[in-house]
């Protein structure tokens, strides 16, 4: 095979050269964590970029979800979706809290508003959301369910770097929001994560939870973990904010070709967008539908032979998984909507250094049949 291969993602770098004057720094100061200047630098940073309060750094999205549901205290069941990366039910696991997956929503694939009530139990404490592929998920429909039940919500902010809504960052919404830098993201320190939360007090607690529960030197409040960003995961992400609107207008560029020319095209749905005035084009997931001439895995296949790398996320379902696939709410009858979508999605290569030709060659393998 001649033709160089396309992976359905590449990290951004930038320049090296850029990144050394950061590693100086570093260097001249000697602190490598523990909250240093850069992690310090990056907090306020991003709080500007992405228009929220209050960000404590993690070291990786899953810690950061885990530190989450225990800064909230939540215990019992958590209304979650069967799709999305493994991570956002694990995080339930190891805190000894049972996931109760509800179906999605047929036309954006995030958690459909319209079923928890009906999963609610007196051990229901919170909701676990995800912003799948960077989507806003119904945030008004799910905040009144919580309310009217007093619930939590958490929402796994993975896929959600800088998506906005009418009235702003769609991090806003939840008690808290949890963001992964990890190296396929939009924006990646490498290994990275966040919790955006609403106040000083909360954030205080988090921090306290991502340093072993320690207060001072003296003082340990509670088992907290080792969450903590280095100063160079926190120095990348510096250098990342720098290049980060180029990062994010090529994407857009590529999701506008790829969705004009497969609009026409029968047998591939688009995914719906819903709320977001300003978008993050992290994926781009097409469904095979039975109009078109291949199945999804034929295609997939297809793609393969000519050196493309297009991913089935998410397939399979988190509840397929054998630490969840004999809960109650795992059963296929329960979960239609998404082992359909598990069965039809197939997320095309999108990144800043695509050229337009790669897309091409991505398209013509589509039109292909
Ligand atoms: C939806 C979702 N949740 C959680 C995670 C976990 O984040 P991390 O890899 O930073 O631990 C990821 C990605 O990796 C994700 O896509």
């Amino acid at each position: 095979m001649s033709s160089k291969p396309i992976y359905v993602t590449q990290p951004y770098l930038p320049p090296l050269k850029e990144f050394i004057p950061y590693l100086e720094q570093i260097w001249d100061n000697k602190i490598l964590t523990n909250g240093g200047p850069m992690h310090q630098q990056l907090e306020d940073a991003l709080c500007d970029y992405l228009g929220v309060e209050h960000i404590a750094l993690f070291n990786n999205g899953t810690i950061a979800l885990l530190t989450a549901l225990q800064a909230l205290r939540v215990t019992g069941e958590v209304i979650t979706t069967p799709y999305s990366f493994v991570a956002t039910a694990h995080s339930l696991l190891w805190n000894g809290i049972k996931p109760v997956f509800v179906d999605i929503d047929p036309q954006n694939l995030n958690l459909d508003p319209a079923k928890i009530e009906a999963a609610i139990t007196p051990q229901t404490t919170a909701i676990m959301p995800v912003h799948c592929y960077g989507n806003p998920c119904d945030v008004k429909a799910i905040q009144r369910i919580a309310d009217n039940y007093n619930l939590r919500v958490i929402y796994d902010s993975a896929h959600a770097f800088g998506v906005k809504d009418a009235g702003g960052s769609i991090l806003r919404h939840g008690d808290l929001s949890v963001l992964s830098f990890h190296a396929t993201k939009v924006f990646n320190t490498f290994e990275g994560g966040a919790i955006v939360c609403p106040d000083a007090k909360t954030k205080q607690r988090i921090n306290n939870l991502k340093n072993f529960g320690i207060v001072d030197e003296v003082t340990v409040v509670a088992p907290g973990i080792n969450g903590k960003m280095s100063e160079i995961n926190a120095a990348f992400g510096l250098l990342q904010l720098q290049h980060i609107d180029r990062v994010m207008n090529r994407r857009r560029e590529i999701d506008a070709i790829y969705r004009e020319q497969l609009s026409t095209i029968k047998g591939i749905r688009l995914i719906e967008k819903t709320e977001q005035v300003v978008e993050n084009n992290s994926y781009f997931p097409i469904l095979i539908e039975p109009e078109y001439a291949l199945s999804r895995d034929d295609l997939y296949n297809k793609f393969k032979e000519s050196n493309i790398f297009a991913r089935r996320y998410f397939y399979p379902l988190i509840s397929e998984f054998p630490m969840y696939r004999g809960m109650q709410s795992a059963r296929r009858n329960n979960l239609s909507v998404a082992n359909d979508a598990a069965e039809k999605v197939l997320c095309l290569p999108i990144y800043p250094a695509m050229e337009n030709s790669d897309v091409t060659r991505i398209l013509d393998i589509i039109k292909e049949y």
